[in-house]
């Protein structure tokens, strides 16, 4: 398949170009919204462009899953904007693609990003509570209160759906969420430190370690700078957490959004 993308790549450009005389701005939503043949240029130059980072799926590589955004409240013109400028401090690119280019790229995303809805009729979420603050609220914070060395997860049934919630606890490292990548070193007064890392330029790092405590660093400073595959979240097995738990925690998670939304 996406050999026959690359193929039919000069055709879609072409079409794409006469058909575009519309005056394209970054201001006022995407001119090519829900174009067929706009989003099929848009797959074309996503595969060429975007696939190697963000999978060819757009779920996600070493950049992030991009199928999400939508459903997590992101706008059409704010999504240009990042392909536009990239994102400073990491190997996101910028782009001096025409507008409409990056308009047909912004369609075909979007058109990929229909999240289903989450679904947990089953599980008893007073008890997915109490295994929530046995075994999570100390790394993730909900509804305000909890630890911060992972992501707030009161909104994450919004974004994700079961299939990847149970994925995501039953083998964490299989994709790490941006912003919560693994690093380990060495101080200069010989500490060893493990964390995540919130920010990274060429000089410093900025990380949040284990008891979670952000700090920076200057990487002149550190010794055996190493990124780690591996999450920080501990892997949650059968052993560690059983299918009746793992069901009541998910029932539990689903209740947050719910009463989030009332509360707004
Ligand atoms: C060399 C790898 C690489 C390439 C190529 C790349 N990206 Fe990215 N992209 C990333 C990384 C890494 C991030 C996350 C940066 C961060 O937040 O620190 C990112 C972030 C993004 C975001 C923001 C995601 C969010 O949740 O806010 C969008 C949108 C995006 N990329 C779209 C694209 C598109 C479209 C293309 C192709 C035109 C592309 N990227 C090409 C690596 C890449
Ligand atoms: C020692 C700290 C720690 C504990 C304990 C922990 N987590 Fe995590 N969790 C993390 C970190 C760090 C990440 C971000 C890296 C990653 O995606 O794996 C994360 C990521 C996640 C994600 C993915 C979020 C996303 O945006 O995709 C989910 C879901 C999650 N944790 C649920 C849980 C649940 C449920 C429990 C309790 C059974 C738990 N975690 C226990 C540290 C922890």
């Amino acid at each position: 398949m996406p050999d026959m993308a690359r193929l039919a790549l000069p055709r879609l450009l072409l079409i794409l170009s006469i058909s575009a005389p519309l005056s394209v701005s970054a201001q006022g939503g995407n001119p090519y919204e829900g174009d067929r043949t706009a989003m099929r240029a848009g797959a074309a130059l996503f595969g060429t462009r975007c696939a190697e980072c963000h999978g060819a799926d757009a779920k996600g590589i070493s950049g992030p899953d991009l199928t999400l955004m939508w459903a997590a409240g992101t706008s059409d013109d704010r999504v240009f904007q990042v392909i536009q400028r990239g994102i400073s401090g990491s190997i996101m690119p910028s782009s001096s693609a025409p507008d409409r280019e990056i308009w047909a790229i912004v369609a075909h995303v979007k058109g990929l990003s229909t999240v289903s809805p989450f679904e947990n009729d089953t599980g008893d979420a007073e008890r997915g509570q109490e295994v929530f603050s046995g075994t999570c609220v100390r790394c993730h914070t909900v509804n305000g209160r909890g630890g911060h060395l992972g992501p707030d997860l009161t909104r994450i049934t919004v974004v994700r759906s079961r299939d990847m919630l149970i994925r995501s606890i039953r083998d964490p490292s299989a994709s790490v969420a941006a912003g919560y990548r693994t690093v380990t070193f060495v101080t200069q007064d010989g500490q060893r430190v493990r964390g995540v890392t919130k920010s990274e330029d060429v000089f410093s790092i900025q990380v949040v370690d284990t008891r979670e405590r952000l700090q920076g660093y200057l990487k002149a400073d550190l010794q055996e700078l190493t990124r780690v595959d591996r999450s920080l979240m501990p892997q949650f097995g059968s052993d560690r957490l059983s299918d009746s738990d793992l069901d009541d925690l998910l029932r539990y998670l689903g209740t947050l959004r719910d009463a989030d939304s009332n509360g707004r």
